[in-house]
């Protein structure tokens, strides 16, 4: 543990729930509020961790678990366990090694960083500081020209996928961020787009929401999904999905994987649950795309549930932000580690000495 983490790990850091407290500790107060709000009344966000207590874990005996393995692959890519990081924008709010570290501690703990398109340091940046897996996650600009270049980026700096968030045709109202008048520091950009798509000057509120609805395309249909197929080798996640017709149709628009999200309930706020959504978009699915899943996870029973629902495995948002506001890359490979030891403890006490062992029947709704 580096010494970063020296007075923080004092205070016995056991669960997200203490990370999370720590870090509001620690940061600004505008800051700790831009990462934990929701939208609106924050129900989405509510929902997605409370609708894990909907589900029980329907657990086996008398199976050998001496040795559990968290390990398996994702898109073909080989991981150490089913917890990938979600894209999150504007990490050098939380830290001042920004998504640096949270590449790092990615790489370290042998599982995929996602780096959002509002990043606080460019893709090239991150690539030349982690040669861990990672994806780019991209919103369509209006300026499409633009949105190819981000993408031709991503390539050749060895990303191995783009996620594509869908659920952000205009930003969710967080309340948090209006009240506190959401803004980036001085000598804090928007990495990847410096010079290119000009920071609004004249806005009230908050810098996000004026900065998505000047550049971003609230037209952006499933042309675009093909579109966005025809001009890149890479494969292709849809973000942002929770019906199963929606689910179905990215299938058949070939895209390679679905991640069930509502961003994290910043977005629509009477969406619902992520976990509710994955078992029904994973019936529709069927096995015909991987499935990964977001929103609400904060321990290894809830990595555990929605692998059993189907997914191929979770991403984690906040969980991580919270160890990178702790202790930057320690403090995220402190909570990867965390959320490792509970999966591998729920799965010794489910049964399931690997992940293929996480079936469907192994959790079903709660009766009371
Ligand atoms: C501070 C913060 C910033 C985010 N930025 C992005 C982003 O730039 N792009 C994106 O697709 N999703 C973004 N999200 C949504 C996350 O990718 C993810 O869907 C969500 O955080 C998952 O829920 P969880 O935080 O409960 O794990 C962000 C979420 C948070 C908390």
């Amino acid at each position: 543990m580096g010494e970063e983490m020296g007075d923080a790990m004092d205070e016995k850091l056991l669960t997200v729930d203490d990370f999370e407290e720590a870090a509001r500790h620690l940061l600004p107060r505008a800051t700790y509020s831009y990462i934990r709000a929701g939208a609106d009344e924050e129900r989405a966000l509510r929902a997605n961790r409370e609708a894990f207590s909907a589900y029980e874990l329907w657990y086996r005996v008398l199976v050998d678990v001496a040795s559990p393995s968290t390990a398996t692959t994702v898109l073909g890519r080989h991981v150490s366990l089913p917890i990938l990081i979600s894209p999150a924008g504007y990490q050098r709010l939380a830290h001042a090694d920004g998504e640096i570290a949270t590449a790092r501690g990615a790489a370290r703990a042998a599982t995929i960083f996602t780096l959002s398109t509002v990043s606080t340091v460019s893709l090239e940046d991150v690539a030349a500081a982690s040669d861990g897996a990672k994806w780019f996650q991209l919103y369509v600009y209006k300026d499409r020209g633009l949105t190819q270049w981000l993408v031709e980026r991503a390539e050749r700096a060895g990303y191995e996928a783009l996620v594509l968030t869908v659920d952000l045709p205009v930003v969710g109202r967080r309340l948090a961020d209006e009240r506190h008048g959401f803004h980036l520091p001085p000598g804090m950009t928007i990495a990847n787009l410096e010079g290119r798509a000009a920071m609004p000057e004249d806005f009230e509120g908050s810098l996000l929401t004026a900065y998505f609805s000047a550049h971003l395309d609230p037209s952006v249909t499933w042309k675009d999904v093909a579109w966005l197929r025809s001009i890149t080798h890479l494969p292709v996640i849809l973000k942002g999905i929770v019906r199963p017709d929606d689910a179905s149709r990215a299938v058949d628009e070939g895209v390679e994987a679905i991640v069930v999200s509502n961003h994290g309930g910043r977005q629509l706020d009477t969406a619902p649950a992520s976990i509710h959504a994955l078992a029904e978009v994973a019936e529709a699915v069927d096995g015909r795309c991987e499935l990964l899943m977001d929103g609400g996870i904060c321990c290894g029973n809830d990595v555990l549930t929605a692998l059993a629902l189907g997914a191929r495995a979770v991403m984690v948002g906040r969980a991580v932000l919270w160890g990178l506001a702790v202790g930057g890359e320690e403090g995220v490979i402190a909570v990867l580690d965390l959320l490792a030891g509970e999966l591998r403890r729920a799965m010794v006490l489910a049964g399931c000495p690997d992940v293929a062992s996480a079936s469907r029947d192994l959790v079903r709704r709660r009766s009371s």
